[in-house]
């Protein structure tokens, strides 16, 4: 590295992150005066490395953490010990983490650590309840702590961290890096469609019929709640035999377990299938009608295709689309759940009320503005954040 470059250290470990970071590792490659270096902790291991290639990321350092049934702590250990001896080889001048996983709060704890300042993407999103969702909600707030700079996707986000006293002169309105990933994705996805194995080329794929395509993985839902949601994935399938139900089953034991025991393989019109890499994955919401999720990114990206989608939470740290009215709370009651899904399948107007195009998290230029004002942080540039 010549003397004058600053190192600048991306650090993730799951596949919402590395998808949200991807943007901006791209965005770094272009700055001569930084050096953009990749540490992925491999938090996530098969679902993360499905993401790397889309957009050409080979990591600089791979700590490869990643255990079956993981518990928080013994994770969180890991990370802590392994990111410290990353950040003593590297040095790096600046860190930047994405979110609010386990990895983000080791890594923004770590960095402190080492006198290291640390950039968080996606800053500010709160619900307000430590358990809600949970740990995230408390990495968040850990991480925020622990930052020198906050990139806040949007301006409730910025009114977030400002209500906790947060130095407005550190927070900057980027926007939500995922829509740039996005973006970036649609327009492959349009050029060439991704195979999505045992589904893209069956006849109701290709034809008309309606599909629902499914995702969950949130651990305060374990145990009931996705007792709950199996249960109306069932009622769902079996009432509306024309529909299609489509389960790209998120890799983690507790989410295996319930779903393919109680949802099944047998019923023709539900569809579990593996973690899709992220192409097929906006090639799936693309062909969706509708998106029943309980997943942070997916809130994000599925408005600006124009799907509406049902979330199955009782609260969300994401309330633009609600305001915007292209997403609704159901909770993960089996009755709310098997009611909100019928109601967009059986009642037009509430259907086209929903699945209006809104874009309320991004513009497709948040890593931009980030990396600009990593830049202009660490070469005390004139520019300064607005
Ligand atoms: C993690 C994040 C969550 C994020 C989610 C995105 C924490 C505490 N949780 O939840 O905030 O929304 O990722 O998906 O940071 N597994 C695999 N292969 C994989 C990934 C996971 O086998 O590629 C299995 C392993 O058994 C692993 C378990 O899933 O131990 C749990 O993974 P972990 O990252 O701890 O939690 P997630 O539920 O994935
Ligand atoms: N995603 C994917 N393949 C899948 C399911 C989701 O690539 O099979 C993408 C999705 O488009 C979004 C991100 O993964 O960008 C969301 O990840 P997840 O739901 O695991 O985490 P969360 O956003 O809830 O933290």
């Amino acid at each position: 590295m010549s003397s004058s470059k600053k190192k600048v250290s991306v650090v993730f470990g799951t596949r919402p992150e590395a998808i949200k970071l991807a943007p901006v590792v791209l965005e770094l490659r272009k700055r001569d005066r930084l050096e953009g270096s990749v540490c992925v902790t491999g938090q996530h291991r098969q679902m993360l490395d499905q993401v790397l290639p889309v957009f050409d990321i080979l990591p600089d350092a791979d700590l490869d953490l990643m255990m079956a049934d993981q518990t928080l702590s013994g994770l969180t250990a890991r990370l802590i010990e392994s990111i410290d001896r990353y950040f003593t080889s590297e040095r790096p001048d600046f860190v930047l983490v994405q979110g609010d996983t386990t990895t983000v709060f080791a890594a923004s704890l770590v960095a402190f650590y080492h006198r290291i300042p640390v950039g968080h993407v996606e800053a500010g999103l709160r619900t307000g309840n430590l358990y809600a969702p949970w740990p995230e909600e408390a990495n968040r707030v850990l991480t925020t702590r622990l930052s020198t700079l906050h990139f806040a996707p949007t301006d409730s986000a910025y009114a977030n961290l400002l209500r906790e006293g947060i130095d407005p002169n550190a927070v900057m309105v980027t926007g939500n890096t995922v829509i740039d990933a996005l973006f970036f994705a649609n327009s492959t996805v349009e050029k060439a469609p991704p195979v999505i194995e045992g589904i893209s080329d069956s006849d109701w794929f290709l034809g008309k019929e309606r599909m629902v395509l499914v995702t969950g993985h949130r651990r305060e839902s374990f145990g009931e709640g996705f007792l709950h949601i199996c249960n109306a994935l069932v009622r769902l399938a079996t009432d509306n035999p024309g529909v299609h139900f489509v389960y790209p089953v998120h890799l983690n034991p507790n989410v295996q377990k319930p779903v393919f025991d109680i949802v099944g393989c047998n019923r023709s019109n539900v569809h579990l299938i593996p973690p899709q890499p992220y192409l097929a994955f906006v090639a799936l919401m693309k062909r969706s009608f509708l998106v029943l999720t309980d997943s942070g990114g997916v809130q994000e990206e599925a408005p600006s295709l124009g799907k509406p989608v049902l979330v199955m939470r009782r609260t969300t740290e994401r309330p633009e689309a609600v305001t915007a009215g292209t997403s609704r709370l159901v909770g993960t009651e089996e009755d709310l759940i098997v009611s909100g899904v019928e109601r967009l399948l059986s009642d037009l107007d509430e259907y086209r009320r929903m699945s209006g195009v809104a874009n309320p998290y991004g513009d497709g230029r948040a890593a931009v503005r980030i990396v600009d004002a990593v830049e202009s942080h660490l070469f005390g540039a004139t520019e300064v954040l607005s």
